[in-house]
């Protein structure tokens, strides 16, 4: 278990500056979740945790002691990727055990233990003796999983490792790692993706990246009701949430004014009015999309059951308290 934390972290490739100046603390046993658009800065921070790259100024430190010097394989980290990079003529035991295999100090026994034990955290038990061909994608990506947990690490890194998946199999393999988690409670996670659904389902906190510097960090839902900025409200959250202009944003003394789908009541006497260009039924619930004149169309998160005719008006109402007021750099008016 190992607390993490970056000092005014920075990181050029050549002239190119794309870690500008961040600050962070993980703590022990946390799962903190890298977010942000591509291109932010996401797989090079957690490269620089895990000393495949360089630091170019700023420190790492883990649990108190400096790290910038120190070789990946020291730092107690595995990493698993986007791309499961398993063995094609290697069984799922011997692709598991494969890491122990080159370090010292494990006999057989150990070495059939720690694989056994990554199998059953896994569900991989049944299939320790086929080849990966012989898997779906979900059951390899938790082998090249499993084969990070026979090390035993103090930190897991993560580098948008559903990306591969279907989106069944992104949900499924997304629980197991949040079960995962749970039952390796004193291991410190960092997990990078661009998917704000994964971000908000698996972190205790979230770092929301843009452009080489932090955003904001906080619990999925500090994010989702007090974002720090512009940027946050129309990252995190599905649907996004809504941006309104011009006169309706004047009426309440902003430039932006934002309110969520799920914050919209469509009734008679609404102060906004649009023509329903679209609905998505979802079963449990429909998102009704109108169009109000805005630059996007405004969504509206209504019950399953209710249908509404393309080209009908709708009149809604947003939930006061749940208005959100931005100025023209982006920053909320409180
Ligand atoms: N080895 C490298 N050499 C030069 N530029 C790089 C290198 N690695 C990443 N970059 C640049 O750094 C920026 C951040 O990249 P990256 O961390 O991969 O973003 P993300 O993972 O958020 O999509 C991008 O502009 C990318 O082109
Ligand atoms: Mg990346």
């Amino acid at each position: 278990m190992a607390s993490i934390e970056l000092k005014n972290l920075r990181k050029s490739f050549g002239a190119v500056e794309v870690i500008k100046g961040i600050d962070l603390e993980i703590k022990k046993g946390e799962f903190m979740v890298f977010v942000g658009p591509s291109g932010c800065g996401k797989s090079t921070l957690l490269r620089l945790i895990s000393g495949l790259e360089d630091i170019t100024s700023g420190d790492m430190i883990f649990d108190g002691r400096r790290v910038n010097a120190l070789a990946p394989a020291k730092r107690g980290i595995a990493m698993v990727f986007q791309s499961y990079a398993l063995y094609p003529h290697m069984s799922v035991f011997d692709n598991m055990a494969f890491g122990l295999t080159l370090e010292r100090g494990h006999d057989k026994q150990d070495i059939r233990r720690r694989v056994e034990k990554a199998a059953d955290m896994l569900q991989l038990r049944p299939y320790l003796d086929r080849l990966p061909k012989q898997l779906s994608g979900g059951q390899r990506q938790r082998v090249a999983i499993g084969r990070a947990i026979t090390r035993d690490p103090k930190v897991f890194l993560f580098d948008e490792p559903l990306s591969n998946l279907d989106a069944a199999l992104r949900v499924a393999t997304r629980i197991e790692i949040a079960r995962l988690h749970e039952e390796m409670d004193a291991v410190t996670m960092v997990y990078v993706t661009h998917d704000q659904v994964e971000a908000m389902t698996l972190a205790d906190r979230i770092c929301v990246l843009r452009d080489g510097l932090v955003e904001q960090v906080g619990t999925p839902m500090e994010l989702y009701e007090t974002p720090a900025s512009l940027f946050v409200a129309g990252f995190i959250g599905s649907p996004k949430m809504n941006f309104l202009t011009a006169e309706r944003a004047e009426a309440h003394g902003c430039t932006t004014l934002g309110i969520r789908g799920e914050h919209l009541t469509v009734t008679p006497d609404g102060i906004w009015e649009g023509k329903v260009i679209h609905t998505e039924n979802l079963g449990a619930d429909s998102y009704v999309y109108l169009d109000m004149g805005e630059a996007e169309p405004i969504v509206v998160r209504m019950d399953g059951a209710s249908a509404s005719r393309s080209g009908a008006m709708l009149r809604v109402s947003p939930q006061p308290d749940r208005l959100y007021r931005f100025d023209a750099a982006g920053k909320p008016i409180h």
